[in-house]
This record gives C-alpha cells, sequence and structure tokens, in this order.
C-alpha cells in the first residue's frame, strides 16, 4: 500500500469519520509504532508500520473479513429501521466504511455469515454460477426419510415451481439433518423441506465451502479472520469430508445445547 495520511487512514478503517479522527489524536490516543502521533497529517506506509488507537491494532490489510456467529432476532443487512443488523455484532473499532454481510441468513436462522468489505470477493461467493456449498444443521419436525434424500439429490420443485440444483442430505440424531445447497434462493432450505411435507425448526448454517463455524465461536460472537482463511470458504469440499469434520468437532451435546 502507498503511503497515505493518517488522518485519512484512521477514517478509512474504522467507525471515526475524519473529524473524529482528529480529536482522537490530539487526545494522544493514536501511537504510529508505538509512538504517540498528534499530527493528523503526517504520512504513513501501513504495509510498514503498526498504527493503534486506544491500543487496539488498527488492520492495515486493504479488506478486512470477520466471521460472525448469528444468533435468532439480527437481519443480515447494513442499517434497518425496526430490526436489530449483523453490523451490531461488530465492535466499533472493526466497523469500517463499506462493510456488508456477504450473503443472508433469515432473522430466525443462526449460524456462520461473513462481514467484509471486499465486494470482489462477495461476488465469488455469492455468485449463483460460483455454486459455492453451504451447510445448514437443521432441526424437523419429523423424520427425514431415506426416500427424501434421494428426491433432495435429484433436485426437489418449490411449490412455485422453481426446481432446485441437487442437495446432499444426512439424517443425524433426533430428527437433525445436515444438508448440503450449491445454490441460495430466498427461504431455500425452508422451501425445501415444504416441497417434502416438512417443517424446519431451527436453522444453523455451520459451514461455507471448506469453512466451519469455529466451535468456540458462541452465539453473537465475531472473529476477524485473514484472506487466506476466507479463500477456504471458496473451495468445494465433498461433502463427505465437512460431514465427518463437524460430526467430530460437534458432539451431539454442542448440538443440543448450543445450535
Ligand atoms: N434457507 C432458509 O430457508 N433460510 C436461511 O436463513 C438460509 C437458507
Amino acid at each position: 500500500m502507498a503511503e497515505i495520511r493518517l488522518d485519512k487512514f484512521l477514517a478509512n478503517r474504522s467507525s471515526y469519520s475524519r473529524n473524529d479522527v482528529k480529536l482522537i489524536l490530539k487526545k494522544g490516543a493514536v501511537k504510529v509504532d508505538g509512538i504517540t502521533e498528534y499530527n493528523s497529517s503526517r504520512k504513513i506506509n501501513p504495509d510498514l508500520q503498526e498504527v493503534s488507537c486506544y491500543d487496539k491494532k488498527i488492520l492495515s490489510g486493504s479488506h478486512v473479513y470477520i466471521l460472525i456467529n448469528k444468533p435468532v432476532g439480527y437481519i443480515c443487512a447494513t442499517e434497518d429501521k425496526i430490526h436489530k443488523t449483523v453490523l451490531e455484532l461488530v465492535p466499533d473499532k472493526l466497523k469500517i466504511k463499506g462493510l456488508f454481510p456477504a450473503g443472508r441468513l433469515d432473522i430466525d436462522s443462526t449460524g456462520l455469515v461473513l462481514l467484509t468489505d471486499d465486494g470482489e470477493l462477495a461476488h465469488k461467493m455469492l455468485a449463483p454460477k460460483s455454486h459455492v456449498p453451504k451447510y445448514y444443521l437443521v432441526k424437523l419436525k419429523n423424520n427425514l426419510q431415506e426416500s427424501d434424500i434421494k428426491k433432495l439429490a435429484e433436485g426437489v420443485i418449490l411449490s412455485d415451481g422453481t426446481a432446485c440444483l441437487s442437495a446432499q442430505a444426512q439424517a443425524l440424531q433426533d430428527n437433525y439433518v445436515l444438508i448440503c445447497l450449491h445454490e441460495g434462493k430466498y427461504h431455500q432450505v425452508k422451501r425445501m423441506f415444504a416441497s417434502l411435507e416438512n417443517h424446519v425448526e431451527l436453522l444453523h448454517r455451520i459451514a461455507i465451502g471448506g469453512l466451519i463455524l469455529p466451535e468456540n465461536l458462541a452465539l453473537g460472537e465475531h472473529l476477524e479472520i485473514l484472506h487466506k482463511d476466507v479463500e477456504i470458504m471458496l473451495k468445494s469440499e465433498r461433502f463427505q469430508v465437512i460431514y465427518e469434520q463437524i460430526m467430530k468437532r460437534f458432539s451431539s451435546y454442542w448440538i443440543n445445547k448450543r445450535f
């Protein structure tokens, strides 16, 4: 990254405005390479110098990637007059301009959502033709039958006539199911099970591509990750591999207590 004015860098990488940044600098809250800096017009090279604000490092990478474990009651939007948004789960210091949820979960769904300011990456992840697999742990009203697994693999037809791509599913215990979709239509998982005359009671996104929600990330918590971690989200792992990893990491205790 080329040299950039300190106030511009801070305003770009935080929720502070340029004016806020000037005040914070005056207060002596900003350090460059560990030394307090008061001069807002000072030029810095974010790739070579470490900038901190109130002793928290300001990330210099060109984009930010944050995983969240979305709880019920939050919507995947940047602002809303009625509902809480997933951005409210991110601390102010990470709330940089242009941060948005790359993909959606319903207000009553929980689990893995990526927040980023990297539009190109989000496009790669969400474009219908990229078919990035998304894994959901679902609690159903009724048992999943072998015949349902077959229908899902063949591609179910939704009530409005929409044809779905093949989806892999595996029944777990107590009406829980792991299902993997390669597309993301509106309310798709709920509508797919409705077409099988079943009903989704709980829906939790557990993985995207090869990236499984970290087991120690509780509902409502966030985790900053690196670009190379996000790349794993774009990889298509075999269903069986992800299924086994999920089963190894998350005991049935976890599924029952945390999801
Ligand atoms: N499918 C749904 O029905 N809801 C979600 O939140 C995600 C996938």
